[in-house]
């Protein structure tokens, strides 16, 4: 089975053949990472304008290199949510258009599913339950995943999503957008143990992350000490890179910390780490290390299913497609869709004692 995938819920225009959920016969994306680095973060009026022009191009170029034509198609996957009406709603009425021209099935993607589902392509089968991270700049959160397509929240973000703390963070140091890579890459180079910035804790006791304090917490470190951000086409002091290199020390030991704690209580057969502060290397290490203690095999995936891509998409599309599930012309964005689908089997998660949301 042949599924196109379609992705523009952020800043990538990206589309994908996909054969039976696991071979990719091509991914294309178009980011826009130029157009929005002036302002230092995605402009939503700019993003929904420059997927217009992408989506049918990217789309194009998606079919011709897997060699296949849009006759044989045989379903559509596209994000319909979480992310910006804007930018949704340009791949969705694509899609919906697509589908219904070709007479083929099109179903609506939640985008964080797609990020679990990018892990499908370069790993062993993913071996349930399991208990996924996923990290990125606009969600952070552990969902257990009991059997395949099932998710529970069991811990996210009180504020602001691990890859918008490197964002701004990045920002404040006078760094380049997206901030992400240039902090790891900045990091390399500085000391880690230098600063010790503050690891949120949540009065309440769930095992949920907060960034916002942190973020704080490097602000006055650089008020306070005077140091000067990073100028243009400037090279980082020392400084700024033992802030950087502290600062992502602090975010992954939060994150891994807190992996590591609920995997211990919800005994899962298989860690995942996805989104697109998954391509994080220190992150990588030691999610492993904290995998190897608890002898549990963890995936991620490779660095261009990391980050926003329409392959994964197709993945998670195919799982649902599978299952009979596909959306009808009503289908639209739903900018704040959630990936919670567990509600029933709370008592399940009660015996094992953990202090999740409801
Ligand atoms: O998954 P993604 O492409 O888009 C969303 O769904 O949000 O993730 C983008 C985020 C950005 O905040 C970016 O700074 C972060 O992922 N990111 C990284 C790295 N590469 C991208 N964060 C830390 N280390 C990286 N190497
Ligand atoms: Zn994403």
């Amino acid at each position: 089975m042949l599924v196109l995938g379609i992705e523009s819920s952020c800043d990538e225009t990206a589309a994908a053949v996909v054969r039976d959920g696991r071979e990719i016969l091509s991914s294309v994306i178009s980011s826009q990472i130029e157009l929005h680095k002036p302002f230092g973060g995605v402009v939503p009026e700019l993003a929904s304008r420059e997927h217009l022009e992408k989506i049918e191009p990217v789309v194009d170029q998606a079919l011709e290199k897997a060699g296949v034509s849009l006759k044989e198609i045989d379903a559509v996957a596209v994000t319909q949510g979480p992310g910006l009406v804007g930018s949704l709603l340009v791949g969705v009425c694509f899609a919906k258009a697509l589908a219904f021209g070709l007479d083929i099935p099109c179903i609506g993607v939640n985008h964080i599913e797609g990020h679990v589902f990018s892990v499908v392509f370069e790993n062993p089968p993913i071996e349930y339950p399991a208990l996924a991270l996923i990290v990125s700049g606009g969600h952070t959160n552990l969902f257990f995943i009991p059997e395949a397509g099932k998710y529970k929240v069991v811990s996210r973000t009180r504020d602001d999503a691990a890859g918008e703390a490197f964002d701004k963070v990045a920002k404040m140091l006078g760094l380049e957008y997206p901030g992400g890579p240039v902090i790891e890459k900045v990091s390399l180079t500085g000391d880690a143990h230098k600063i010790k910035f503050p690891i949120a804790k949540i009065s309440d006791g769930k095992p949920d992350f907060s960034f916002s304090g942190l973020k704080t917490a490097v602000s006055r470190f650089v008020r306070e000490n005077e140091i000067e951000p990073v100028a243009e086409n400037q090279t980082p002091s020392q400084e700024i890179k033992n802030i950087a290199a502290s600062f992502q020390a602090t975010v992954v030991k939060s994150l891994v910390g807190t992996m590591e704690k609920l995997a211990l209580e919800l005994n899962p057969k298989t860690l995942i780490v996805a989104g697109g502060v998954a391509c994080n290397q220190s992150l990588q290490n030691a999610a492993r290390i904290a995998a190897k203690k608890l002898k549990l095999p963890v995936y991620f995936p490779s660095k261009h299913l990391s980050t926003d891509n329409a392959a994964m998409i197709a993945a998670a599309g195919y799982f649902h497609l599978q299952r009979g599930e596909k959306s009808d012309l009503r289908m639209t964005a739903d900018v704040s869709m959630r990936l919670q689908n567990f509600e029933n089997e709370d008592a399940e998660l009660k015996k094992k004692k953990v202090r999740y949301r409801l």
